[in-house]
């Protein structure tokens, strides 16, 4: 179908759901877990079918014209050999119980944080058309809803665990030892800190020392846009730097 499109130089849109209109479908994207009104301007439209999400054609009574057209006939150049199921271990997206996003990192920063990023900041560490653009659209698609919490994944990944049985890491808003207790009695075999941790690399000690103590990190994310900067990630809240030598280490580095 792609070759078609391709051929006629139109648009595909595959999978549809629904139709709007003569230039307006539905169609599932996200796994299905979200549907996407699509709107096509070419004058030809080449689209392919979910059937199953139409109600079931009555067999009689129908108005639609039957045209017989005439044709070459097989040309002999290809012929059915075989079919053959690809059978995996994974499953189906669009079966799986559960879909792991919490939201993509370019368009949809602010669901990974769950507070807007400060994109003045990102645009002067990023300086140059494309970044510019890209920030003043992130600014526009910023939702002004967006509210901190702690513990705000907490909701969404116990999903994940009770879908799973892997070892699963916590990792959102985890700002005290009362949270980060409460997501390991909830099944979880290791709590994760970003935020709180570049605000504080002492904060797991200070905990021991108190247990009552609070993280300070406003969630205001200036340490992400920091990280382009020469200085590296750092809390500019605080001042507190980082090791230059570990900033530096590419992720996923393990150090014994
Ligand atoms: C400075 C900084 C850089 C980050 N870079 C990445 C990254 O490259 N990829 C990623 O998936 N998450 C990245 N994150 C997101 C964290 O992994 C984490 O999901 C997020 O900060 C929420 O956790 P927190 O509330 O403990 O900060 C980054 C976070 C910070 C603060
Ligand atoms: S800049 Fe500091 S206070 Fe702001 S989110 Fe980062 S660590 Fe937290």
């Amino acid at each position: 179908m792609p070759r078609v499109a391709a051929l006629l130089d139109v648009a595909a849109i595959s999978d549809i759901t629904g139709v709007v209109s003569a230039d307006t479908f539905e169609r599932p994207i996200y796994a299905g877990n979200a549907i996407a009104t699509v709107q096509s301007k070419d004058p030809i439209k080449v689209v392919t079918v979910r059937t199953t999400a139409f109600e079931t054609a009555a067999a009689t009574g129908g108005s639609a014209p039957v045209e017989p057209v005439s044709g070459a006939g097989a040309a002999g150049l290809s012929c059915f050999v075989s079919a053959e199921l690809t059978k995996s271990e994974r499953p189906e997206l669009t079966s799986a119980r559960v879909v792991v996003s919490g939201g993509r990192n370019i368009e949809a920063p602010w669901a990974i944080f769950a507070s807007p990023l400060p994109l003045d900041d990102f645009a002067t560490m990023k300086p140059g058309f494309a970044s510019m653009l890209q920030f003043k659209l992130l600014k526009l698609a910023t939702p002004k809803s967006v509210r901190f919490s702690e513990l705000y994944f907490l909701e969404a990944a116990r999903k994940v665990r009770r879908s799973v049985s892997c070892k699963l890491g916590y990792v959102g808003g985890v700002l005290s030892l009362e949270a980060a207790q409460q997501v390991l009695n909830e099944g979880f075999d290791a709590v994760v800190m970003a935020r709180s941790l570049v605000h504080d690399a002492a904060l797991v000690q200070r905990f021991r020392e108190d247990p009552a103590h609070r993280s300070g990190c406003t969630a205001c994310n200036r340490c992400v846009a920091v990280m382009y900067g020469p200085s590296g990630t750092h809390c500019p809240l605080t001042g507190n730097m980082i090791d230059a030598r570990l900033n530096g280490l590419p992720a996923g580095t393990v150090e014994q």
